[in-house]
């Protein structure tokens, strides 16, 4: 039998931090969304800037769980605390029921509440995956706060029994992949200084999108386009792969547009569609090819939203988010690059 998990600390509060990440071969559609198990392979780089702060401190013996979040930051600090809507208090609550369950199987059992106080650094639900840095740093903080120190492994499979795939990729820095079938923790393909790439996230949409990565999940199979894309996947999948290890710019950017462009059409011909594009996201496009023909090497990715993801190398950087600061869509540009792991630190510092 294997012997259970121990922690290193007496439980004590925390504050973690996780980073978001920005998917290149996409997770859409899955065999079961509770836990949840993706039809296909995905593949993410990490983010650096755009991150989820997430505090956690110790609570007495069947005390309720208190959720907190923090006004979106102003001047790089967070804001006040409020009261976070229903929803969001229940998620993350069922998701600290089960951090307590996985707690019973290791050699310090949990039964205690936890005071929860997080925030993001970017606009949450627009395509930022804001889900998948807000679970991972829920993840990291409670785990920590309850003693323990989690290898990247057991992070990724605890973040993603959360419901959010992505939040399995966010486990680790630079670039990951998430198996598909019931294979239940991301891995590591290179790490953060392998390679350096810039993501510009041209930013039309700071609202929240209106159908959920959930709802558009459960749609996918609904598309007469989607078995044709499970086919062409796994040769899509290794063309990035192939490009990340011989660090071919031109061969990974081919593959992840056509890979951001690919996910928008299965959802647009879903039943029924789900458009999260606007006239902001065409016009971003359009730049994106108009540098190319300039010989500017830059592509062009998009989650569930209607921002862009602008994929370039460090010293096209400052070019790219000129030309996109330039259209009159686009709100801002965070300026983002490759990322390493989560981190936790002692004391509760929101
Ligand atoms: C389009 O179920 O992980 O970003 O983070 O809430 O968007 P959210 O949920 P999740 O779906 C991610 C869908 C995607 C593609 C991806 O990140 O692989």
């Amino acid at each position: 039998m294997e012997s259970p998990i121990e922690p290193v600390r007496e439980p004590g509060p925390v504050t973690a931090e996780a980073p978001s990440n920005i998917a290149f071969i996409k997770y859409w559609g899955a065999r079961d969304l509770e836990e949840p198990v993706p039809f296909n392979r995905s593949l993410s780089m990490t983010l650096d800037a755009c991150r989820s702060v997430c505090s956690a401190s110790p609570l007495g013996e069947g005390e309720e769980d208190e959720i907190w979040w923090l006004d979106k930051p102003a001047g790089g600090r967070p804001g006040r605390p409020a009261a976070p809507p229903p929803a969001f208090v229940e998620r993350t609550k069922r998701h600290l029921d089960r951090l307590r369950d996985w707690s019973r199987r290791t050699a310090a059992p949990y039964s205690g509440g936890f005071r929860i106080a997080t925030y993001n650094t970017f606009p949450t639900a627009a395509g930022i995956a804001s889900s998948a840095s807000g679970f991972t740093a829920l993840t990291l903080a409670a785990t920590a706060c309850m003693g323990f120190d989690l290898a990247p492994r057991t992070l990724s499979a605890l973040s993603r029994s959360s419901g959010s795939g992505s939040a399995a990729r966010s486990a680790w820095g630079g670039y990951v992949e998430w198996p598909d079938g019931d294979a239940n923790a991301a891995v590591q393909i290179l790490d953060e200084r392998a390679w350096e790439l810039c993501d510009l996230i041209a930013v039309v949409e700071t609202g929240a999108k209106k159908v959920s990565s959930r709802d558009g999940h459960r749609r996918a199979e609904s598309s007469p386009y989607f078995a044709p894309r499970l086919a062409a996947l796994d040769g899509r999948l290794e063309r990035v792969r192939a490009a990340l290890h011989a660090r071919d710019f031109k061969g990974l950017g081919d593959a992840v547009e056509e890979e951001g462009i690919d996910l928008h059409l299965i959802a647009m011909s879903s039943r029924p569609p789900v458009y999260y594009w606007t006239p902001g996201t065409i016009e971003v496009l359009a730049a994106v090819r108009c540098l190319r023909s300039d010989g500017v090497a830059a592509y062009a990715t998009m989650d569930a939203g209607a921002n862009v993801h602008v994929i370039c190398q460090p010293a096209d950087a400052e070019k790219v988010a000129d030309r996109l600061e330039a259209q009159g869509s686009v709100k801002y540009v965070v300026r983002d690059r490759t990322g390493g792991p989560p981190v936790w630190r002692g004391g509760a510092e929101l």
